[in-house]
């Protein structure tokens, strides 16, 4: 059964809007749970421009599904998870000028601090998973750092257009589960996904865990938190190849 990361950080970028108390992501994370989300995943960013530490802390408390701490490779931010000890750490390029995380991270221009960055994390029985472009040689550096699984960057055929495109993208995407598959990793997606394009990603074979921000959040404004996971839960089931 494929599994549905709730990305919770927008919940956290409407409250510091304003730099207010409400709305509280962790709030968010229970209604998730409620409406069925497999796991919970945020972003600790350097800039704390929406989930801030007390926010990561409370989600270590109270979060009873897979929580998933997506993450530069800084050293404060990687103490920060060492202490927090999420069940997973997703390793994530940032840029401050950026309004959410673009593209890949470079695996293979960064293997020997990401390796030891990896090896730190097992030492803390954490899996640790890399948010890749499908591409081979980024695939084959991240086996070769040791990680766990890999969250196939999935805005390329988000942003695609023409059916050519689309159908490129999802071929490049199919290759890398396999080859992912092959150096015995995970293999995750996640960027850009929304109700309307989820299903052709969730038909491919393979993915064992999407990530999904934006578009639930979206609709959460219009019908609520759990309702708006349990749709998502829905068109993920329904859509994914039989076993
Ligand atoms: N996966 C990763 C690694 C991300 O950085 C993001 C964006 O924060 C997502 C998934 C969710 O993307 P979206 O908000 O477009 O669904």
């Amino acid at each position: 059964m494929v599994q549905l990361g709730v990305n919770i950080d927008h919940v956290a970028t409407v409250r510091q809007a304003r730099r207010a108390d409400e709305p509280d992501p962790v709030w968010a994370a229970v209604q998730a749970e409620l409406g069925g989300a497999d796991g919970i995943t945020f972003h600790l960013r350097e800039d704390r421009r929406h989930i801030n530490d007390r926010d990561a802390f409370l989600l270590k408390q109270t979060v009873t599904v897979k929580l998933n701490m997506e993450m530069s490779i800084a050293s404060s931010i990687v103490r920060i998870a060492r202490r927090l000890q999420p069940d997973q750490c997703t390793l994530v390029p940032e840029r401050r000028e950026e309004l959410t995380t673009e593209g890949g991270l470079n695996v293979v221009k960064f293997v020997r601090r990401i390796r030891t960055v990896v090896r730190a994390f097992h030492r803390e029985g954490i899996v640790v998973s890399a948010f890749i472009e499908p591409t081979p040689d980024q695939i084959r550096a991240s086996a070769d750092c040791g990680f766990d699984a890999v969250e196939l960057w999935t805005g390329g055929y988000a942003h695609a257009r023409s059916e050519s495109a689309i159908k490129r993208e999802l071929d490049r995407l199919q290759i890398g589960i396999e080859q992912g598959h092959e150096y015995k990793m995970e293999v995750h997606a996640g960027h850009g996904l929304t109700y309307r394009n989820v299903h052709r990603v969730a038909g491919l074979r393979g993915f064992g865990e999407f990530n999904i921000g934006h578009s639930i959040i979206s609709r959460a404004v219009f019908v609520g938190l759990s309702e708006a996971v349990r749709e998502m839960k829905n068109l993920l089931h329904r859509h994914s190849p039989r076993e």
